[in-house]
């Protein structure tokens, strides 16, 4: 079916005028790491940051693209899949329209990192939110490990579902050492002049 379908560019506004437009480059930064592990506390600082410096930003934030489009979607490793495919392409959009893309969703394989520097392309950076398991358990903002150690979550990342820790990020930050104000400037510095 797809083989008739054909990708659609004329009479758009090019990418390169809306990024003039907006005064930046349309970017996805991507924050993986544990349940826990400070991504969306990270994003949200970020996002505040560069609007007061007067970018244009979108969070994606995978808690909530699973009450939404992803709502029909588990844990499974073809869930997982399935769930990064989908940020990934709507991160790709955003960014294709210059703007800044803040993702925040677990990503605990390397294949689901490819997968989505795959299909975003060359404005993926890849940020590793890094804390232990035992650290994201002791914070626990969403309950969420108190409920895995009662045996109440099945498929829980760090425990029954693997996580795979990376070899070269585009950036580390380790929560346990790193403040969001300090993760924020960091992550900053990717973003080109
Ligand atoms: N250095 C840090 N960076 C980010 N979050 C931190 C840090 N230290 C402690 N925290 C706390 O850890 C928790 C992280 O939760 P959250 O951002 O929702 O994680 P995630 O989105 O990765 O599941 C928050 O309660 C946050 O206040
Ligand atoms: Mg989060």
């Amino acid at each position: 079916m797809a083989e008739n379908i054909h990708t659609q560019f004329h009479r758009f506004v090019a990418p390169a005028e809306k990024e003039a437009l907006l005064g930046q480059r349309g970017i996805v930064l991507w924050l993986y790491g544990l349940s826990g592990s400070g991504k969306s506390t990270i994003a949200a600082a970020l996002e505040r940051s560069l609007h007061e410096g007067g970018h244009f930003t979108v969070i994606l934030d995978g808690d909530n693209f699973r009450h939404g489009l992803n709502s029909d979607l588990g844990f499974s490793d073809e869930d997982r899949h399935e769930n990064v495919r989908r940020v990934a392409e709507v991160a790709r959009v955003f960014a294709l329209q210059g703007v800044i893309v803040l993702v925040s969703v677990i990503t605990p394989k390397k294949s689901l990192r490819s997968l989505a520097r795959g299909i975003v392309g060359e404005s993926f950076q890849e940020i590793f939110i890094r804390a232990s398991y035992e650290t994201c358990a002791t914070r626990d903002p969403k309950g969420l490990y108190a409920k895995v150690a009662e045996g109440k979550i099945k498929q829980f990342t760090g425990k029954e579902s693997g996580f795979e820790e990376p070899c070269s990020p585009d950036l580390l930050i380790d929560t346990e050492k790193i403040d969001p104000t300090s993760a924020v400037e960091m992550i900053k510095t990717l973003l080109p002049e």
